[in-house]
């Protein structure tokens, strides 16, 4: 029985996660250069069974997670994606598929939605098939991804467009807002690339300038304005060119986890980018003790961790000092403030890279 003492010095427990994004697989036949993949990829032989995932779904649930986020890599390269869809919902868990659109046919579709599939995300690179596919890395990648966005909405699943915004598409962000009202989505996300990963490699051939991203922020208000209760559109200043940092994941081990394709639990995805943090999987350990108490979820909650000026500023619950992967990317430091603040002392750097644009090829994201 607990006494007195032991209840007072008991560790508070972490809030509970809403979202769980499950990495299925990494496999995907596309080769997008701002992937947010890992640059070393787990490969197929690694991948958790459809009963370990079963698990997982069940442990998700029972730790207070609402949804779960089916993506990859493209989920659709899962054999059993419908029995792992159908295991999610299974749980209790609102299932949102995240898919390229390249790899799941209109039968898988319709299989999807009677093992109780809730909602499609479907990405886009852009709103002409020739820039689409050059992006993408796959011909003909962008005429599957508006069949499937078809069939989507004529089983009356729910869509959202992601429209991931660069330097060579996003002159036509009003052309992709208007291609995913054409399709029928409910919801569009301007998602101006993150620069981790893969991104990161290719970050001077996909920065957008000054003037590009003044311009896009300004139309994408006009737009919002002219499409009111048409289509929700999400947007945000891109990050390099922002005065304040986004609250990344909603704040590190507060609002939802990531788990990989070989079983790691990870509080974000590009957390292994930062050196020195240990990840406990699912193969070894529950959700809720991985969630809990693994020291990679414990090392950026709460704001004891955080440096000057974070560690005094007002914000800092309301942003909790930007991204950590991104302070790490930039400065070296996981427990810097994120260097996209103006706050910090290290934003100077985040102007200057901004300016470096450069016309190369792509480094392709590739097995
Ligand atoms: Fe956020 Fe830190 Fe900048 Fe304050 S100083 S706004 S907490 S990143
Ligand atoms: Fe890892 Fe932002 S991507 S904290």
């Amino acid at each position: 029985m607990e006494n007195g003492n032991s209840l007072m010095s008991a560790k508070p427990l972490p809030p509970k996660p809403l979202g769980l994004l499950a990495e299925l697989t990494h496999r995907c036949p596309l080769g997008c250069p701002y992937c947010s993949n890992p640059l070393a990829l787990d490969d197929r032989r690694s991948e958790l069974d459809t009963t370990t995932w079963a698990r997982v779904f069940r442990e998700a649930a029972a730790l207070g997670v609402l949804q779960a986020h089916l993506s990859g890599g493209e989920p659709g390269a899962r054999r059993d994606l419908v029995e792992i869809t159908a295991s999610a919902r299974a749980a209790g868990l609102y299932t949102n598929l995240i898919t390229s659109g390249v790899g799941i046919t209109a039968k898988r579709l319709a299989e999807l939605k009677n093992a109780g599939l809730d909602h499609v995300q479907v990405s886009i690179q852009d709103s002409t098939a020739s820039s689409a596919d050059h992006i993408a890395g796959y011909d003909g990648a962008f005429a599957r991804k508006r069949e499937l966005a078809n069939e989507v909405v004529r089983l009356k699943l729910p869509l959202t467009v992601n429209a991931v915004i660069h330097r060579a598409n996003i002159d036509r962000v009003g052309d992709m807002v208007e291609l995913a009202l054409a399709l029928g989505a409910s919801r569009v996300e301007i998602a101006h690339v993150q620069y981790y990963g893969w991104a990161l490699k290719n970050r001077a051939r996909l920065l957008p300038t000054r003037e590009q991203v003044d311009r896009a922020v300004g139309l994408v208000e006009d737009l919002r304005a002219c499409h009111h209760g048409r289509i929700v559109i999400d947007a945000v200043v891109p990050d390099y060119y922002a005065r304040y940092p986004k609250p990344c994941v909603g704040g590190w081990g507060r609002r939802s986890l990531n788990v990989t394709p070989a079983g790691k639990v990870l509080p974000c995805h590009a957390a292994e980018s930062i050196p020195g943090l240990e990840f406990w999987s699912v193969r070894e350990h529950t959700l809720a003790e991985i969630w809990n108490d693994s020291p990679a979820f414990n090392a950026f909650r709460g704001t004891a961790w955080m440096q000057e000026p974070c560690a005094s500023c007002p914000r800092r619950e309301q942003d909790f000092g930007g991204c950590r992967c991104q302070a790490f990317a930039l400065t070296g430091d996981a427990a810097a403030t994120d260097p996209v603040c103006h706050l910090s002392p290290r934003r100077e750097h985040v102007t200057a890279l901004a300016m470096v644009q450069e016309d190369a090829p792509y480094d392709y994201r590739r097995m």
